[in-house]
């Protein structure tokens, strides 16, 4: 056979749901987690990657830099060694020459045109006199009268010894027409310096060169002589240009160096770039390339930047995923709780459900007992007060029968209580202030506190009008005390507060209507109850007191009250500290009587014809022995269909009916057939069973008395005495008496 799983191998479903509120909780703070880390470690290793790359980027520029300048360097060192050897060949070529000679010679002019077309740096070539005036130009002959070119010191020259060169800065050449620096070295006429012979090359021939050389972005080439003139450019200059001496790599020359990389703005075109420079071996020029530090990355920070825009991208996806899962968890999380919640609200309505159900069984019956009970008693206490009367002189029969009443009566007493939990109690409820009716009970409630006990009474200075049975409200109220009373140990006290409570829609639980209740709180501050106890405590016969100490009916009769009066009762106790019942009564509009009504003192004896209906013929035997010992007349009928006969023959001054029978019609209905248009037929129902409260036509009506069964003589002579008493103060009282019956 296949194992049966057992309900111990599986989790509980409020275990479960509980679990899964917090795996809810604990998914959505994950799901958290893993976002920030799915967003944060991306961008955190591409800015690292992108710096990292960066430097390596700008590394990489350096380096290139440093190999465009070492090409320039050795580009510019030809160019300038091809100046100097065309001008040391033309200071050869025209030594010892007139200057008048010179302006004449053809051939020499014509060797200059060749020489500086043979070489696309070399602009033009000159020779001039010691004041710079042009003698021979490779641009025109002869040469211009006029033309004059700027010269360096030519003495300084000389005494540098035959090798030596100077730069000439940048200047308007007026025979070429450009802007051009120029190299020179002097020319000699027997021995005598008489002139020099200067190589021009345009200041913008690097653009040329250059123009279409991009290494680096913002890239830049120039040769700059050792005083900062810009001797050629790429990009090109318009005007000649003397860098600052505060330059990088002026400083760093004035300082010794003799190459470099530095960083700066270009005062020329205000781009920020780096430099690396370097002066040329042989010749007093500083060879300088840069570019734009920026766009020695440019490329890596375009990758960069596209990275990161993905990467955003990405982490937004990422993160909308994230919120919608989160959402969804959340959403579940929220969902599972409510579950739990609602899962707890109908768990707690089953439970009460449940003890309402229970109690409503025990409560029929115990209903059921209690009515079959009260008829026997009342036959014992019919039959041993007919003893007694029968033999009034026999004292040890006296004794014996006085025995047999008051245990009759203590029965009487415990099927009351019983009735009183199952429903069953007829009420008499009027409209009534519950903190008056309770102020009026004030001496029966200390009592019941004991003396040792401090009783407060802490009532709502409003009235709080309800409609209740004030005996049965007492009663209530008697057993709430002496409940507190038994569990208080010393230092007791005690408080019976009254207040108003207003039950909204949302709190109708327990059974209750939405409304306004007066609640009357009964507090101790005794060892309270553990919460088995408490969820007993209203069943009859639950007592945790010694056998023979307490019946357990107590609190089952205050809550049959509460609930028969459309309220009902509740506990709360905390074990060490105290209880709390709460008796909760709806409030009426009815309005409030000025004085409670009371019972007159019954006559001697009593001259009325009594019609008495009982279908159980022992009873009602019974019955009539009490009235006739009272001095009525009876007749006697088994249901309400012979009884209207009676009625309507006899002309009874009372009716005395048992409620419950069988036949066409109930006690109450052959009341309300008995009094119908407005006859005042005195009607005394008795019953051992009310079934219910008195219904709405007879409940506040003058001339109508209740007496439940078993029932004393006395209590008998005393409800017909009041019967007839009100009978009598009646305008119309004696017309009541052998009225004729309705038809
Ligand atoms: N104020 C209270 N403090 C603590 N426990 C209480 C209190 N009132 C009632 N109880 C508990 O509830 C049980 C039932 O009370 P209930 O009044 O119905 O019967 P009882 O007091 O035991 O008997 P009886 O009322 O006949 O003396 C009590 O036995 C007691 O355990
Ligand atoms: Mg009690």
């Amino acid at each position: 056979m296949a194992a049966i799983p057992r309900s111990a191998d599986v989790a509980s479903p409020q275990a479960a749901l509980a679990d899964m509120s917090v795996s809810a909780r604990r998914l959505n703070r994950w799901i958290g987690l893993v976002v920030i880390g799915l967003i944060l470690a991306p961008l955190l290793a591409v800015a690292g990657g992108a710096a990292w790359l960066r430097t390596i980027a700008v590394a990489e520029g350096r380096a290139r830099l440093a190999e465009v300048l070492a090409m320039t360097a050795h580009h510019t060192d030809t160019v300038f060694q091809v100046n100097g050897e065309i001008a040391r060949q033309v200071a050869l070529a025209a030594e010892d020459l007139g200057a008048e000679a010179l302006r004449l010679d053809a051939r020499l002019h014509g060797r200059l045109s060749e020489m500086a077309a043979r070489h696309a740096h070399v602009t033009a070539i000159a020779v001039t006199d010691r004041d710079g005036r042009v003698l021979v130009h490779s641009g025109a002959f002869p040469a211009p009268d006029e033309a004059r070119l700027v010269l360096p010191d030519l003495a300084g020259l000389v005494a540098g010894g035959w090798q030596a060169v100077a730069l000439t800065p940048p200047r308007h050449d007026p025979v070429a027409g450009v802007v051009a620096f120029g190299l020179a070295v002097p020319r000699f006429e027997a021995g005598r310096v008489a002139g020099a012979v200067v190589v021009e090359t345009a200041t913008d021939y690097l653009q040329h060169a250059y123009g279409g050389l991009a290494p680096v972005s913002d890239f830049v080439v120039g040769w700059i002589d050792r005083k900062g003139w810009v001797l050629s450019r790429r990009p090109r200059l318009d005007e000649p240009v003397r860098l600052d001496r505060a330059t990088g790599h002026l400083r760093a020359l004035a300082a010794g160096a003799t190459e470099g990389q530095f960083e700066e703005t270009s005062p020329i075109d205000g781009v920020r770039r780096l430099f690396a420079w370097r002066e040329l071996a042989h010749w007093p020029v500083v060879v300088m390339v840069g570019g734009g530090r920026s766009g020695l990355a440019t490329a890596h920070d375009r990758v960069a930047l596209a990275f990161g825009l993905a990467l955003l991208g990405a982490a937004g996806a990422i993160g909308a995923l994230a919120f919608a899962l989160r959402r969804a968890a959340g959403r579940h999380a929220a969902l599972v709780e409510c579950v739990i919640e609602a899962d707890a609200a109908r768990r707690k309505a089953e439970d009460r459900l449940h003890q309402a159900q229970k109690l409503e069984a025990v409560g029929l019956l115990t209903g059921g007992v209690a009515h079959d009970f009260n008829n026997l008693l009342a036959i014992l206490m019919g039959c041993t007060e007919s003893l007694q009367a029968r033999h009034p002189d026999d004292r040890a029969l006296r004794e014996t029968t006085d025995m047999m009443i008051v245990t009759i009566e203590r029965g009487a007493r415990l099927t009351a209580d019983l009735l009183s939990f199952a429903r069953k109690q007829m009420l008499f409820p009027v409209a009534c202030d519950v903190s008056r009716q309770i102020a009026g009970s004030r001496t029966l409630l200390a009592k019941a506190a004991g003396e040792a006990n401090q009783l407060v009474f802490d009532l709502a200075p409003v009235p709080l009008p309800v409609r209740v049975d004030p005996a049965h409200l007492d009663a209530c109220l008697i057993n709430l005390v002496s409940n507190a009373h038994d569990v208080i140990e010393r230092d007791g006290r005690i408080v019976v507060r009254t207040r108003l409570r207003v039950i909204g829609p949302e709190e109708a639980a327990d059974g209750l209507a939405p409304g306004e209740y007066a609640v009357i709180d009964v507090e101790d501050n005794g060892r309270g109850m553990p919460r088995e106890v408490a969820a007993r405590a209203f069943e009859p016969f639950f007592t945790t007191k010694a056998l023979g100490r307490g019946t357990g009916l107590g609190l089952a009769m205050v809550y049959g009250f509460a609930q028969q009066s459309g309220g009902t009762a509740l506990i709360e106790s905390q074990p060490g500290r105290g209880t709390r019942v709460s008796v909760l009564l709806p409030v009426t509009k009815d309005a409030l009587p000025a004085m409670p009504p009371r019972l007159e003192r019954p006559p001697e004896r009593l001259a009325v014809h009594v019609l008495l209906v009982d279908d159980d013929p022992t009873v009602r035997h019974v019955m009539a022995e009490s009235l006739k010992s009272l001095g009525a007349t009876v007749s006697e009928a088994a249901d309400a269909a012979e009884a209207r006969a009676r009625i309507a023959a006899e002309l009874p001054g009372l009716l005395v009916t048992d409620v419950v029978m069988p036949g066409d019609m109930n006690g109450y209905e052959l009341a309300a057939w008995a009094r119908r248009g407005g006859r005042r037929l005195p009607v005394l129902l008795i019953s051992g069973f009310a079934g219910s409260q008195l219904p709405e036509t007879l409940a506040d009506a003058e001339g109508i008395a209740f007496l439940p069964k078993p029932i004393a003589r006395a209590d008998l002579a005393a409800a017909i005495a009041g019967l007839l008493k009100q009978q009598g103060d009646a305008p119309n009282g004696a017309a009541a008496q052998g009225q004729p019956a309705p038809a």
